[in-house]
């Protein structure tokens, strides 16, 4: 096979097959094809489109490229939760551990902050001693131990995704629902699940804005992950505001710890409101319970009982995490400087461009300007208000938190531009916008296909 006839064919629209697929996601993984041939072609399939078939191969081409985790031995039914990318979504903190006192097992593969977004490693970081770099037998180890275990990529799993996906950073091809599919669901699948949740976020905050895109995503997923055998769902959720009241690291932490602990705050209801119906959907797909929703009164009960706090404590001592400041979120917060921004005129929160929302999180030192790059534990926004709240002149709608006072005049900019403030209130969208299973996907992947 010659790399120059894979892109000729997909260039002129048509679909290759699995065997070419393989030997693409192979090379990358191999460096045995140049970098300008994968490039082009990953334009020519985001310009393209894949097939479903094709979205399928290369899946699993790009899955068994490298090491796989196998959850067998475990003993118990796999399951994970996997969102697209958002600001203040700390949901994972939360339902991870929800799952895992359930009875399931939890090997959750997590990311780094990528874009205006946040990444569960970075923020579980924050905690000292957490290591994220865990090989897969110690992985296994802790799953064995306490159910849950939040771990960043080995250097050996899915390698093909690695050089496919810095290439696509790089060529301005990652927007393409077809590759965006084959990257998430590959790693997800490489981890051994046997059931799948995905969070698939829409609004100003999401890497997909437009419902349609979202919706279309979502169900190429559901698709990829049952011709795989493992049994997905994908909730569509609002991205429209920060989840919760704080984005950041640290202090996304100490937000979940509040509810870990069953605190109720009317500005973290989102993050719980999210974080229950996706667990519950973990507990239905897992077998736990016969419906979503009683997936999630079992959910909220593991929730306030104080059985997730359990677990997350653990999982966190099992990962060399000291569990300290687990117990005291609020005094371990030790930001450098603060700095509060408040509102220029009344009337209500009407909209906010959540993106650049996150940007602001990130610039405050929360992300990274360069891949490797430390980030400040601390940095973060806590929020005083929500869509549709009442505002008084003067009154504070945020407190930045940074490492240095030079890093507040962009986020600040940012963020006046973000907030819009209006005469009336306006209607929020609903929190789940949709979902998406094994027994309607194929209506929205009819409906929506761009192709
Ligand atoms: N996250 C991934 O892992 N891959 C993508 O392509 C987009 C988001």
């Amino acid at each position: 096979m010659h790399p120059v006839d894979l892109i000729r064919k997909k260039r002129d629209g048509e679909e290759l097959s699995a065997e070419e697929i393989q030997f693409l996601a192979q090379g990358a993984a191999q460096g045995s094809i140049p970098e300008e041939q994968l490039a082009a072609w990953l334009m020519a399939a985001f310009l393209r489109g894949l097939s479903l078939a094709e979205v399928d191969a290369l899946t699993t081409a790009m899955r068994f490229s490298g090491e796989v985790f196998d959850s067998s031995t475990l003993g118990k039914f796999a399951v994970d939760k996997h969102s697209t990318g958002g600001v203040g979504d700390k949901t994972s903190l939360l339902v991870a551990p929800i799952a895992a006192a359930a009875g399931l097992a939890v090997p959750m593969i997590s990311g780094r902050a990528l874009g205006h977004t946040g990444g569960t490693l970075d923020k579980l970081e924050s905690i000292p001693g957490y290591r994220t770099q865990l090989s897969l037998k110690e992985m296994e180890s802790v799953l064995t131990k306490v159910g849950a275990s939040i771990v960043g990529q080995t250097q050996d799993l899915v390698p093909a995704d690695r050089v496919l996906y810095a290439l696509r950073d790089r060529t301005s091809t990652v927007e393409s629902p077809y590759l965006i599919c084959a990257s998430i669901m590959s790693k997800k699948l490489a981890a051994g699940l046997n059931g799948l949740v995905l969070d698939v976020k829409t609004g100003s905050g999401a890497f997909l804005r437009r419902k349609e895109d979202a919706l279309f995503l979502a169900a190429l997923m559901v698709e990829t992950g049952e011709r795989a055998g493992t049994h997905t769902a994908a909730l569509l959720t609002n991205m429209d505001q920060p989840l919760g009241h704080m984005a950041g690291n640290w202090i996304e932490v100490w937000e979940s710890l509040e509810l870990l602990q069953g605190k109720r705050d009317p500005l973290s209801e989102d993050l719980r409101e999210l974080s229950l119906a996706l667990a519950g959907w973990m507990l239905f797909l897992g077998g736990v319970t016969r419906t979503a929703e009683e997936g999630r009164q079992s959910a909220e009960e593991i929730l306030t009982s104080g059985e997730a706090l359990k677990v997350f404590t653990q999982m966190v001592a099992a990962h060399g995490g000291d569990t300290t400041p687990l117990g005291q979120p609020a005094q371990f917060h030790k930001p450098g400087v603060s700095k509060e921004l408040c509102a220029e005129r009344s009337g209500y929160l009407a909209h906010i461009d959540c993106t650049a929302a996150g940007w602001a999180v990130q610039r405050l030192g929360a992300g990274r300007e360069r891949a490797g790059e430390p980030v400040d534990p601390f940095a973060g926004i806590e929020w005083y208000v929500k869509l549709g709240s009442p505002i008084k002149a003067g009154q504070p709608l945020c407190t930045m938190f940074s490492g240095q006072a030079s890093r507040f005049s962009e986020p600040e900019a940012l963020l006046r531009k973000a907030l819009v403030i209006a005469d009336k209130p306006v209607e929020e969208g609903p929190l789940i916008q949709g979902i998406i299973t094994a027994e309607n996907r194929k209506e929205f992947l009819k409906t929506t296909n761009p192709s």
